[in-house]
């Protein structure tokens, strides 16, 4: 039978509101029929206690420091890491069966190459532009090729559409990086793995040979599993609002790369390193940064800190923190970033103000500090986030697709605005 909460309500009316539980035991009161048959809104800025709707992909417990994707603990995804494997789990529910797996690969492999005319979409933007705005106005391009992508998008279009995605972004990344330092865009290789080949795009030239290190690519790996999705974030709620009003999937991801752009979401990972790169500069040591972040009159937050889901620790900037490790130690790289961060995670988690608001580093907190030691540009770091993330976008559009209950995203408000008044003709204002 299920769990009925009560509501009483001033003007004496009151109303008897269903509660769900999700599969670990969460609670959530439906409040669907609220307004119909009471005339009453709830009013959630931030949506910090609304849930927009019911989801299997991935699974958060911030109280404990747990995220599982389709069930699946992120620290066992990321002991032997594999993007498109994961990639594979997030869309379809399921680990692939190697040939599942192998069909799903060869897939993407296919979809790598963009149509030769956008490589001239390039030439229109400036030398300066950040690659997040090439890589959204791109993507936004694809819609214009594929249009058969619509959001009624039948199963096998988005199985194609999702393999574009993930496999053209790469090729858009790295085509968005050789414009920016001038160098020939390097073709997609199908024989390698999604990793290599982005990395291949990146840093090979035409000049000479290009070895790939496989520690390098192994990082990159884990570091796309780590980011390939966090339930209804920013992001993936654009993704989902986007798509809700039937926006074909490549529009609605180039609106979610917009929105991670942000600093207080996926744009954290350039300003930590930004931030560090700063306290370094300076040299005057990291309690100055410390007591400003705590300042409630200062506009600085220690980035890379603080989350609003987790309030114990980001189970991904653990493993990353050892990854930190782990990759600068066999790359030979000795970065004074990261002793700068390891000081800041330190004084901070022993400090009243972060204890009491329970803030802890996220995984942008380490993400930086390995993209520097993989040779990823400053500008860059959110476009790897995207690389990371794509296949949770369009795990997330599809579920909402495939869910009865969706509607298109509309939320209400409470209007404080003024009340009904007469037009006051202009010869007559004061
Ligand atoms: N430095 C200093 N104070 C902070 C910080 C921080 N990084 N984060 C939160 N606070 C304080 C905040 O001032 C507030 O204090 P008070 O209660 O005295 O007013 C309290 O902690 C609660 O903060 P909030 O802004 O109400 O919390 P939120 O859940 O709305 O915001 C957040 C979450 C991630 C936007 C915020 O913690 C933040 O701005 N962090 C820095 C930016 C950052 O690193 N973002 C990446 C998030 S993880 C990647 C992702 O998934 O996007």
């Amino acid at each position: 039978m299920t769990e009925m909460a009560k509501l009483s309500l001033p003007d004496g009316k009151s109303m008897e509101l269903p509660v769900l539980t999700g599969s670990e035991n969460e609670k959530a009161i439906d409040i669907s029929d609220l307004r119909k048959k009471t005339g009453y809104i709830t009013l959630d800025p931030g949506f910090a206690n609304t849930g927009v709707c019911e989801s299997k992909i991935s699974y958060i417990d911030g109280e404990h420091g747990i995220l599982r994707y389709r069930g699946f603990p992120i620290e066992e995804l990321a002991e032997n890491p594999s993007f498109v494997e994961v990639a594979y789990l997030l869309i379809n529910g399921e680990l692939p069966n190697k040939m599942q797996l192998e069909n799903f690969a060869d897939r993407i492999s296919l979809h790598s190459m963009i149509h030769e005319d956008m490589r001239h979409f390039f030439e229109g933007f400036s030398q300066n532009s950040h690659p997040m705005v090439i890589l959204s106005a791109m993507i936004s391009s694809l819609s214009a090729y594929y249009s058969e992508a619509s959001g009624k998008a039948s199963m096998e279009d988005l199985e194609i559409n999702s393999a574009r995605l993930i496999a053209k972004i790469s090729t858009i990344a790295a085509f968005s990086y050789k414009k920016s330092v001038g160098q020939p865009f390097v073709y997609p290789r199908d024989e390698l793995s999604y990793s290599a080949n982005f990395l291949n795009m990146m840093f090979s030239v035409p000049a000479e040979p290009f070895e790939l290190d496989p520690e390098i690519e192994r990082s990159l790996e884990l570091l796309l599993v780590l980011h390939a999705d966090h339930e209804q974030n920013c992001s993936a709620s654009t993704v989902r609002v986007v798509g809700s009003s039937e926006a074909n999937v490549y529009a609605s991801v180039a609106s979610g790369i917009l929105a991670l752009w942000g600093p207080l979401h996926g744009g954290a990972n350039q300003q930590v390193v930004q931030m560090l790169q700063k306290i370094h500069m300076d040299g005057t040591g990291i309690s100055k940064y410390i007591e400003k972040a705590k300042n409630q009159y200062s506009n600085f937050r220690l980035m890379g800190f603080g989350h609003r889901v987790y309030k114990n620790f980001d189970p991904r900037a653990k493993i990353l923190k050892n990854e930190c490790d782990r990759i600068l130690s066999k790359l030979g790289i000795n970065d004074p970033l990261l002793d700068i961060a390891l000081e800041l995670e330190e004084i901070a988690l022993s400090d009243d103000y972060f204890i009491e608001r329970k803030l802890y580093p996220t995984l942008d907190f380490y993400t930086g500090i390995i993209y520097r030691a993989l040779g990823i540009p400053l500008n860059m770091f959110t476009v790897m986030f995207v690389l990371g993330r794509v296949p949770g976008w369009i795990a997330q559009w599809k579920e909402m697709h495939e869910d009865a209950k969706q509607k298109i995203a509309r939320p209400r408000q409470l209007y404080t605005g003024q009340t009904k008044r007469k037009y006051v003709p202009i010869a007559e204002r004061v």
